[in-house]
C-alpha cells in the first residue's frame, strides 16, 4: 500500500518502491516530519525526536512547562511565520488588522485513489493505469484566522516519486492576505549534506554547482517572472560523498515557470530545512472569504544509489507523466530552423531555398523563425501584430506551406505571443495591454514590453491570432518564444490591493493560453523557448514536449549546458541544433561530427543555411542524419548515463578535469539493454597522452555485445567492469561514438 495511516497515533506513511516518507500529527496538532529516506519497515519514528530545551527557542502556550517542546526545533511539514518557528517558513497570512502570525495545526485527513490534478496548473499526470496512484490530503487550520492549508501528497509508488502541493483557503468571513505560500517544506534531520543547484546566464544556462550546505540560509531564486536562465527551480540535496552510483540524494523540482524561490537552511540543531515555491518577494495574494490559492506542485524523489539514478527517476516521471503522453514514443522530427541561417532577412523565396537545401540533406521539417509577421525587419517592432507580412511572404502563408509540404517536408513557425512592441499596431490600439507602472517609464528589454497575460481580453486576442495562423495552413510545430523577463509588475486590469498578484497571475494566464492552444490544436507540437533556455522547467514541459535549450549553439559550450540541463530534464526535451563553424557567438571552430553528436544528444536539428555548405559537408550531414535515424529511438527514450572516465566521477565537479585530457562522456541504453550508444568528447588533447578507459554503464553483464563497425564481441560484464580503451584522440574537439548491439 502506498499510503498507510495509523488513525490512533495520527501517523501517515507514504511508501514508494524504494523510499519511505513519514508524518505525524502530535498532541498540539503540530504536523511533524518524521522521516524521508530509504524504505524502512518501522511504523513510528517519533522517538527520534525527543525534545531538548534550547535557549531562545520558545514554547507554544500549551507547552509552556515543557521547555523541550518548541516549534523552533521540531521538524515540520508546513512551517508558519510568527508563532515560534524562526527558521525559513512556508506560509504567512496577514489579517486586515496587520497581524502576520500564522499557526496551522492538524485538523483532519482524507486518502483517496488517483492523482491530484489542479485546475490551471501543471501537475504530474496519472499513469495509464491510474489505479496505481494514491493521494493523501491533510487539512490544517489556523484557529484564529480560519486560514486552512490542505497539504496534498500524491504517491507514484512504482516511480519513487511523491508530488506535493498545497491549497490555502480563507475559511473565515474576513479578508486575508497571503504574503508567502510555498509548495513544500521538508526538514532533513541532522544531516550533513551538499547542495547541487543549476545556475547560469543567457547563453550559458544550468551550470551545476555543488557546495556543502552552509549554516544559515542559502537560496536559489528568480524574481524575473520567468524560471530564468540564472537559477533553475530544481535542486538536489545529497551526501557529501554521493557520486553517480552511490550515496543518498533528494531531488526537488518545482513545476513552475515564473519567479520562484528555494531556501535551504541549516539551523542550530544541524537540521536542514528546504522550502520551495512561488517567490514571495513580489507576492501578496488577497484571499476573500471562501477563496482558495493553489500552489504549484513539486516533484520529489529520493535515490540511495547516487545521482545517476536520481536523474533517471526524473527523466522517467517527466517523460511518462509530465509531458503529454502522446509524445512518449513519437519520434521528434529533425528540423532546419531559419534563425541562424538568415535571421529576419528572408522572404518566401529564401524559405523555399532553405527547404530545398533541407530536403537534399534528409531533414524532415523546416521552421520559419522570427521575422514573418507585422512590420518585423528588426527586433524593434511588430510584436503583437500576428499577421503575415505579405511583402516578405509574397505568396501568402498557406501557399508557402503547401509548397514546402509538396517537397516532402513538414512546416513549423515561430511566435512570441506574450510580447508587444511599442512600434506595433497592437500597442497603438491598446497601450493598456502592456504591463507598465502608470507613474513610471517602463524598463525595456530587447526594446519590447510584456503583454498583461493576467487579462482575459489579451488572452482572447492572442488565442484568436494564433488560431487564425494555425488554421490557415498545415502547420505542425510552433516555437513559442519569450525574449524578456517581467519588470513592470503593474496591471491596469487589477485593483490596487491585487497588484501583488501580477507576477503569479501572469504565469497562470500564460498556462491558460498554452492549455487552450494545445487543446484546440492537438496535432501541433509546441517547442518552448525563452531567449533560449530561460524557461526550461517542468511547468513548461507540461505543455511543450521540448524546449530550446540555449541561444548558444556552440557545441563545446553546449556540452556543459546540455549536461547540466539533463540532471533533471530528459534528453528528449532538450532542443539542440547543429550550427555553422566558426560559431556565430563564440567564433570557435569545431568539427561537424562533434557538432552533430552534441545536437543528437537532444532533439536534433540544424540551424544553418545549407547553401553555404561544401559538397563534402553536405555528404557528411546526409550520413549523420541517416545514422541518427538509427539512434533516435534509443536516444529519445532510452536511459541516460553520465559516464565515469579515467577514474573521475562525473558528479565530483572539481575532480573532473584530468591532467592530460579533458573528457565528457555520456551514454544512452535501450530499456531492454540490448543496445547502447556511448559518446566521448575530448575538450583538449595532448601529444602522447595516456590511454583512457571508458566504462559503459547500464548494460546487461550477461549479454554479449557487438561493437558496431568492428568485429569485436564482448560481454556486458567486461565492458562495464574493465571498459573500452579509447584510441588516441587528435585534433580540435574530437568525438567518439560507440554503438553496442546485443550479439545474438
Ligand atoms: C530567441 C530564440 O532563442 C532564438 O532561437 C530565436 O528564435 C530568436 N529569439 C528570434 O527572435
Amino acid at each position: 500500500m502506498s499510503i498507510e495511516i495509523n488513525e490512533q497515533e495520527k501517523i501517515f506513511i507514504l511508501n514508494t518502491k524504494h523510499s519511505t516518507y513519514m508524518i505525524k500529527a502530535d498532541d498540539t496538532g503540530c504536523l511533524r516530519h518524521l522521516y524521508y529516506g530509504p524504505s524502512v519497515p518501522d511504523k513510528d519514528l517519533t522517538f527520534l525526536q525527543a525534545g531538548c530545551d534550547r535557549g531562545f527557542s520558545g514554547n507554544p502556550y500549551e507547552k509552556k512547562l515543557d521547555r523541550g517542546y518548541s516549534f523552533d526545533t521540531i521538524p515540520q511539514e508546513y512551517s508558519c511565520h510568527g508563532t515560534g518557528d524562526h527558521r525559513v517558513y512556508a506560509a504567512e497570512a496577514e489579517t486586515e488588522e496587520g497581524s502576520r502570525a500564522t499557526d496551522l495545526r492538524y485538523e483532519s485527513y482524507r486518502a483517496e485513489k488517483g492523482v491530484y490534478e489542479p485546475e490551471g496548473l501543471p501537475h504530474v499526470r496519472p499513469d495509464e493505469d491510474a489505479a496505481q496512484e494514491e493521494t493523501l490530503r491533510i487539512l490544517m487550520r489556523d484557529a484564529v484566522t480560519d486560514l486552512t492549508a490542505e497539504l496534498i501528497y500524491t504517491v507514484f509508488s512504482e516511480k519513487d516519486v511523491i508530488e506535493r502541493a498545497v491549497r490555502l483557503t480563507n475559511d473565515s468571513d474576513r479578508t486575508l492576505f497571503l504574503n508567502k505560500a510555498a509548495s513544500v517544506c521538508v526538514d532533513h534531520q541532522y544531516g550533513d549534506f551538499d547542495i547541487i543547484h543549476f545556475h547560469g546566464r543567457h547563453c550559458m544556462e544550468r551550470q551545476p554547482e555543488r557546495l556543502p550546505v552552509p549554516t544559515g540560509v542559502f537560496s536559489v531564486q528568480s524574481g524575473r517572472g520567468i524560471s530564468s536562465h540564472h537559477h533553475n527551480p530544481f535542486v538536489i540535496i545529497c551526501d557529501h560523498d554521493a557520486g553517480e552510483d552511490h550515496g543518498s540524494c533528494y531531488g526537488y523540482m518545482l513545476m513552475y515557470s515564473g519567479s520562484h524561490k528555494t531556501e535551504i537552511e541549516k539551523d542550530q540543531t544541524g537540521s536542514v530545512r528546504l522550502v520551495t515555491g512561488v517567490n514571495n518577494d513580489e507576492f501578496r495574494w488577497k484571499l476573500t472569504p471562501g477563496e482558495t490559492f493553489q500552489t504549484p506542485a513539486v516533484i520529489m524523489t529520493f535515490s540511495d544509489k547516487g545521482l545517476g539514478k536520481l536523474t533517471r527517476k526524473f527523466h522517467r516521471i517527466i517523460r511518462e507523466n509530465v509531458i503529454d503522453r502522446k509524445y512518449l514514443n513519437s519520434e521528434r522530427p529533425v528540423l532546419l530552423n531559419s534563425w541562424e541561417a538568415c535571421y529576419m532577412e528572408f522572404n518566401d523565396e529564401k524559405m523555399l531555398e532553405l527547404a530545398d537545401g533541407a530536403k537534399d540533406l534528409g531533414i524532415e521539417m523546416v521552421v520559419m523563425d522570427d521575422g514573418w509577421f507585422g512590420d518585423r525587419d528588426s527586433d524593434n517592432s511588430g510584436l503583437g501584430d500576428w499577421f503575415v507580412n505579405l511583402n516578405k511572404i509574397k505568396c501568402g502563408l498557406p501557399e508557402l506551406v503547401r509548397k514546402i509540404n509538396d517537397k516532402g517536408l513538414r512546416f513549423g513557425i515561430w511566435m512570441e505571443p506574450e510580447m508587444i512592441s511599442e512600434d506595433s499596431d497592437l500597442y497603438r490600439a491598446h497601450p493598456e495591454w502592456a504591463l507598465t507602472d502608470p507613474d513610471r517609464k517602463p524598463v525595456m528589454a530587447r526594446n519590447q514590453l510584456v503583454l498583461d497575460m493576467t487579462r482575459e481580453d489579451v488572452r482572447e486576442y492572442l488565442f484568436n491570432c494564433i488560431s487564425e495562423i494555425l488554421s490557415s495552413a498545415n502547420i505542425e510545430y510552433v516555437k513559442w518564444d519569450n525574449n524578456r523577463g517581467l519588470d513592470n509588475l503593474y496591471s491596469n486590469a487589477l485593483p490596487e490591493d491585487r497588484q501583488g498578484e501580477v507576477s503569479h497571475r501572469y504565469v497562470l494566464g500564460m498556462y491558460d493560453l498554452l492549455g487552450r492552444v494545445t487543446k484546440a490544436f492537438p496535432d501541433v507540437m509546441i517547442e518552448g523557448c525563452c531567449g533560449g533556455g530561460g524557461r526550461f522547467d517542468a511547468g513548461m514541459l507540461f505543455y511543450c514536449p521540448q524546449i530550446w535549450c540555449s541561444d548558444n549553439t556552440d557545441a563545446i559550450n553546449r556540452l556543459k549546458i546540455q549536461r547540466g540541463t539533463a540532471y533533471g530534464y530528459p534528453v528528449s526535451a532538450i532542443g539542440s541544433h547543429v550550427s555553422e563553424s566558426p560559431n556565430q557567438l563564440t567564433w570557435r571552430h569545431s568539427p561537424l561530427e562533434t557538432r552533430a553528436a552534441v545536437a543528437m544528444s537532444g532533439t536534433f536539428g540544424y540551424e544553418l543555411d545549407p547553401s553555404r555548405l561544401t559538397e563534402e559537408e553536405k555528404e557528411e550531414i546526409r550520413q549523420e542524419i541517416r545514422e541518427y535515424r538509427i539512434y533516435r529511438k534509443v536516444i529519445q527514450s532510452g536511459r541516460y548515463f553520465r559516464l565515469n572516465i579515467g577514474g573521475a566521477d562525473p558528479s565530483r565537479f572539481s575532480a573532473e578535469r584530468l591532467p592530460s585530457l579533458d573528457f565528457q562522456a555520456w551514454e544512452f541504453v535501450s530499456d531492454d539493454r540490448s543496445e547502447a550508444f556511448v559518446f566521448v568528447a575530448a575538450l583538449s588533447v595532448e601529444a602522447n597522452a595516456p590511454f583512457q578507459l571508458i566504462r559503459p554503464d547500464g548494460l546487461d553483464p550477461d549479454m554479449t555485445y557487438h561493437i558496431a563497425g568492428t568485429d569485436v564481441t564482448v560481454s556486458g560484464a567486461a565492458l562495464m567492469y574493465n571498459g573500452l580503451r579509447l584510441d588516441m584522440m587528435r585534433g580540435d574537439f574530437p568525438i567518439r561514438r560507440i554503438h553496442l548491439i546485443e550479439h545474438l
